[in-house]
């Protein structure tokens, strides 16, 4: 599929003062917007959000200092989107984890400036972008981004087709914080979580999440609000999810970040968390034909 060009894009979709986009050396587009509120940059391929700063504020998205778009290669923090399947595939090992759609080229299909000065752009993944041996299904997948004072993502996905068809999906955010030692997650306490390091034992949360080591959690049917209460930053950013009934968290720790490579530097880790609002494990939701599916986040920072 033709990527479509930044000049173009432009033409069509940009919004003075507002949204411009920008190609690479390796042809690949960003879709930029700076407005009153913050500065957001996504690129095209996977539809992958790199940097969302609120205006005099620090980056609420780690994005990893050596991360480089590269065709067909998911980068390295931002906030991918994992889908149609979460993870390794059910029955197919050798499909690409977390599905396909983070490392495939989605089109621009709308833009618009909002009354609040939020920006709103939409971004869609052709059928012709789905590999048809890993995915058989008619549907038609949105992201839909709001930038604001908040970010808003709101991945959609409708079966256009005339069979049910199972999704697995997860907005894979990459938070940056000051130091893992200095934050906690709250509104996971009491749920149930597969714990990947812990061969998949099924456990239950006590208390607020605190990272001292390797952390790899898929929390099951956990529908509320997360926090993440950063003592460094002293600030507090805020999860609000709808259509999302799991819940991942991740820090892979030193010797897994190293070996990734992608992270900057060895002590890379200690500068993020994800906390991804996914639908996953037993949580995969079935569409029936003609029927849609959203799972939608607001992210948002509050001072301490
Ligand atoms: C998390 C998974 O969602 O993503 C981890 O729970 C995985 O197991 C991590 O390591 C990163 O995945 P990837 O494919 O982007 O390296």
């Amino acid at each position: 599929m033709s990527q479509q060009d930044a000049a173009t894009l432009n033409q069509r979709f940009g919004i003075a003062g507002q949204l411009e986009f920008t190609q690479e050396t390796n042809g690949l587009v960003v879709a930029r917007i700076a407005n009153t509120h913050a500065l957001c940059a996504i690129a095209l391929q996977g539809a992958h959000l790199m940097t969302f700063q609120p205006t005099h504020e620090q980056p609420l998205i780690w994005l990893s200092p050596v991360a480089r778009l590269v065709p067909g290669k998911s980068l390295r923090g931002g906030v991918p989107v994992c889908w149609p399947w979460f993870g390794t595939h059910a029955s197919e090992s050798n499909f690409p984890a977390h599905g396909f759609a983070r490392t495939v080229l989605w089109q621009v299909a709308e833009s618009a400036a909002l009354p609040d000065g939020s920006t709103r752009i939409t971004f869609e993944l052709p059928q012709s972008a789905m590999p048809a041996m890993q995915w058989p299904h008619a549907c038609r997948v949105r992201n839909v981004v709001t930038v604001g004072k908040m970010l808003g993502m709101e991945l959609v996905t409708e079966n256009v087709g005339d069979a049910a068809f199972e999704i697995g999906e997860a907005l894979h955010t990459y938070f940056a914080i000051s130091d893992v030692d200095k934050v906690r997650i709250t509104g996971l306490e009491g749920a149930e979580y597969l714990d990947k390091v812990d061969d998949w034992q099924r456990k239950t949360q006590a208390g607020s999440i605190s990272i001292a080591s390797e952390v790899d959690r898929l929390y099951v049917n956990t529908e509320t609000e997360c926090v993440i209460e950063d003592a460094g930053l002293k600030r507090r950013i805020r999860i609000a999810k709808r259509g999302s009934r799991s819940t991942v968290v991740w820090n892979p720790w030193i010797e897994k970040s190293v070996k990734m490579g992608d992270f900057g530097s060895d002590t890379g880790y200690r500068s993020m968390v994800c906390v991804e609002s996914a639908n996953a494990a037993e949580n995969v939701v079935n569409i029936a034909p003609g029927a849609a599916h959203a799972l939608h986040v607001v992210y948002s920072m509050e001072r301490l």
